[in-house]
């Protein structure tokens, strides 16, 4: 149970991963799986994992968490080192795993009553707090009810809310809205801002692009084990491509002739770097926002009119993807 005394310094790191290595196995059958990882968390921060299936992930969240010995590297939650001080380490964190922990026999408020008495709580002191976690968490119309008739996203909830029970400094969310419809992702990443805003470090792991990109002030990104890329989402975006623009005119006779003779001459650029798709023009814009308006002003100029225009930053799809399939990328230090 986390000692309600210990409160992170201002400036400590809630988490500190340091050249993390984890290696599955012996000789032949050895499986490396992290290599070489560093990252830090701090108080009120979020930092998202951001990987495909079999990243490394899990194993990550396994090993900050207590529940499995790194092979090499360092990792110290709020100063205390995972592998020498595990106790204490315990009892500044809560983890939600990658799989539901609830007990579908027990009701929700006997799952948290449960959990509540493990942590130390009083009969009644455990009562109070399901309470209040099942009001927080809008499961209080189904307090009484077995979990195992819970919906996905209302079992998440209620995962959530064990974990919870005795605010941790630092907050492990492993995949925590994988399965879920978009209201109750969207009801967890509000839940997530709101920790935040009472200043717990959150390392959340996700697959989803646009759930890091909203929550996260850093994110790592891994693939195999190796950190490619760390940044917040605006930085990681600017990193990795530029952004499209897309020009809409009248008719399609026109947009063809803006790509082929207009646009290729203003900008410097091969025909084939434009796409035309019924009346819009497609291009990626090398030079932002001053491309959009050098286009704009030519094709104006040509005497042809425009429609619409726009440019869309490039998504984390396009980061990831980008990264994804890189082949031999080196881990990126000191980003
Ligand atoms: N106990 C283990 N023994 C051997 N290999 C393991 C063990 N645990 C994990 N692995 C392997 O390590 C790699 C990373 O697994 P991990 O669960 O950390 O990935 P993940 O990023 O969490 O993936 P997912 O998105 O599917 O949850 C995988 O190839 C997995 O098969
Ligand atoms: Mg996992």
């Amino acid at each position: 149970m986390p000692d309600p005394g210990m409160i992170v310094p201002a400036g400590e790191v809630a988490l500190s991963v340091r050249d993390l290595c984890k290696t599955f196995g012996r000789g032949t059958k050895a499986k490396q799986v992290l290599m070489g990882l560093s990252f830090d968390v701090h108080p009120a921060q979020v930092v998202s994992l951001l990987g495909a299936n079999g990243a490394g992930k899990t194993t990550l969240v396994n090993i900050a968490s207590t529940l499995m010995l790194p092979t090499a590297g360092t990792v110290t939650v709020c100063g205390a080192d995972v592998v020498t001080r595990p106790r204490q380490v315990r009892q500044c964190i809560s983890l939600t795993g990658q799989f539901a922990a609830v007990d579908g026999e027990l009701t929700g408020k006997e799952n948290l009553i449960f959990f509540a008495r493990l942590n130390g709580l009083s009969r009644a002191a455990a009562a109070k707090r399901a309470d209040e976690l099942l009001e927080r968490f809008r499961l209080a119309d189904a307090a009484g009810q077995r979990a195992a008739k819970y919906s996905g996203g209302m079992r998440r909830r209620l995962d959530i809310a064990a974990s919870l029970i005795v605010e941790p400094q630092l907050l492990f969310l492993d995949e925590p809205t994988t399965g879920l419809d978009p209201l109750s992702r969207r009801e967890l990443w509000e839940m997530v801002d709101e920790l935040r805003g009472q200043g717990v470090a959150i390392l959340l792991t996700t697959q989803y692009l646009d759930e890091a990109e909203r929550l996260s002030d850093d994110i790592v990104l891994l693939r195999e084990g190796r950190k490619v890329s760390q940044g917040s989402p605006a930085q990681l975006r600017q990193r990795f491509g530029a952004s499209i623009c897309k020009i809409g005119l009248d008719e399609a006779t026109l947009a063809q002739k803006v790509a082929t003779s207009v646009l290729p001459g203003v900008l410097g650029r091969a025909q084939d770097d434009f796409t035309v798709d019924a009346l819009e023009v497609t291009f990626t814009a090398l030079n932002g926002a001053e491309d959009l308006i050098a286009a704009n002003r030519a094709i104006i100029a040509s005497g042809i009119e425009i429609t619409s225009t726009s440019l869309t930053p490039p998504s984390l799809d396009d980061v990831f993807l980008g990264t994804a399939f890189v082949s031999g990328t080196e881990p990126v230090e000191g980003v």
